[in-house]
């Protein structure tokens, strides 16, 4: 039997039930895992083992920023393989060295040096460790609206439901409000405000603060755009370093090389992952200033993995600036996210159960709402660590089952699609959404009632 018949009393086929017995599925619970086996990918598009073809709206995880078919990509992982598969951190490669420089150049200002990891939670882990070294202090703030990893320090730095079963986590993290117009008491700046006194309060024990520039998975939030430079000039008078996580808002998502490019804004530390290879190799990296730099010339960095700058992985993550850089890449956001937004705007209007739309460049979220005035959320943050979906959950398989495979967490559908997606591809999923969106107006409190009478 191939795998891809379906097992008689199942809607999962053999090696999808194989792997629902063997694999554990990733934050579930296991009873409501059903894998999709995916058979093949291509530009924008993936397809699954009945042979269904799905844009592919979200960049899986919001990683796929170069789609599912960049051959100098492809190819430099194949050429490394066959060169060295792998060599000890002690040693260089030409693409380490070469990916190092790169990374100096395309991040803002004096950020000059990497630390490789193999994923963006060890980059965050990374981030924390060198700014507790470097400052001497433990204490890290973050936002409550954030996620920055899955291991214990970046679980403890995150502030979304997902931490609360991994808690106390770590000593000396400390949790922030956010700058999210849309559903929180605080106006952004309020937010900003509180986070002053907070570093007042605490005295000047805090190594740093560490923010995502534009909030990703927890609602694709955008901070004015004094936000920023402020938090940075704050964080400064109280001795604390900023560190932006970009993983997510890294390498084009919006527009710009960076998230913090967005705001003109030089952080001291900066993580990426994701994008920086396309998610054709697991990489992470944590860059750092000159003066942080320096400051491991006769101090240990007490850091490292077997895996720090594998070569197939920067290898890959080299390929991959040489493609933002040569295609255009950043810039092609840039255009493609004006045309997105006001597909956007559009759809919102057509729509009562969208509440918000926001983003920047191709990195939009479209938060939904059971009631307009109210603004009420169809999913809220306790039902991310609940059993069973949300209204929003519907949505997206409504979109999934029109070709339109669109990430979804809590309460916002996430758009983050490759960025060679064309203005036809970004029509078609629109449309998809635009259908799918009936689902989230019919259930809207009050919508039965009006149609029943
Ligand atoms: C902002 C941010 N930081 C860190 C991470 C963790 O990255 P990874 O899943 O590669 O460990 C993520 C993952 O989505 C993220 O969005």
């Amino acid at each position: 039997m191939s795998g891809q018949e379906s097992v008689a009393g199942s809607d999962l086929n053999e090696i999808e039930q194989m792997d629902k017995k063997h694999v554990f599925g990733t934050w579930s619970f296991q009873s409501e895992v059903s894998p999709t086996q995916v058979t093949t990918a291509s530009g924008y598009t993936f397809s699954d083992a009945s042979g269904n073809e799905f844009i592919d709206f979200s960049g899986q995880l919001m990683c796929s920023n170069l789609g599912h078919s960049a051959e100098r990509i492809e190819d430099a992982v194949a050429t490394q393989v066959k060169e060295s598969a792998y060599v000890a951190p002690s040693y260089t490669t030409e693409a380490r060295a070469k990916l190092g420089k790169k990374l100096a150049e395309v991040t803002p200002g004096n950020l000059s040096k990497t630390f490789f990891s193999t994923s963006g939670t060890e980059a965050v882990e990374a981030a924390i460790k060198i700014a507790r070294f470097y400052t001497g202090k433990q204490k890290i703030i973050s936002r409550y609206r954030s996620y920055h990893g899955a291991t214990y320090g970046s679980i403890s730095v995150t502030g979304d439901p997902r931490r609360l079963a991994s808690e106390p986590g770590i000593p000396g993290t400390i949790k922030a409000p956010d700058p999210y117009a849309y559903g929180s008491s605080l106006d952004p700046m309020q937010s900003l405000d509180y986070i002053e006194e907070m570093l007042e309060l605490e005295g000047g024990t805090v190594a740093a603060i560490l923010v995502e520039p534009i909030v990703g998975s927890n609602g694709i939030l955008v901070p004015p755009d004094e936000y920023l430079p402020r938090l940075k000039r704050i964080a400064h008078e109280h001795g604390a370093l900023l560190i932006c996580d970009e993983v997510m808002s890294g390498f084009g998502r919006t527009g710009n090389w960076f998230g913090c490019d967005v705001f003109d804004v030089e952080p001291d530390i900066m993580t990426m992952a994701k994008g920086l290879t396309g998610a054709y190799q697991p990489l992470g990296a944590t860059i750092v200033n000159e003066t942080i730099a320096d400051h491991f010339e006769d101090n240990m960095l007490c850091h490292g993995h077997t895996y720090s700058g594998h070569p197939v992985a920067v290898a890959a993550g080299l390929a991959a600036i040489e493609t933002y850089q040569q295609e255009d890449l950043i810039n092609r956001a840039k255009e493609r996210g004006e045309y997105l937004e006001t597909q956007l705007a559009d759809l919102a209007a057509d729509h009562p159960s969208v509440g918000d739309t926001r983003g920047v460049g191709l990195f939009h979220g479209i938060e939904l709402t059971r009631s307009s005035e109210e603004r009420v959320p169809f999913g809220t943050r306790e039902d991310k660590i609940s059993k069973g979906g949300t209204i929003v959950d519907d949505v997206a398989k409504e979109a999934y089952e029109n070709g339109v495979y669109v990430a979804n967490m809590i309460n916002t559908l996430i758009i983050a699609p490759p960025l060679t997606i064309t203005e036809r591809e970004i029509d078609a999923a629109i449309a998809a959404l635009d259908t799918a969106l009936e689902t989230s107006d019919a259930a809207m409190d009050g919508v039965s009632e009006t149609t029943e009478e």
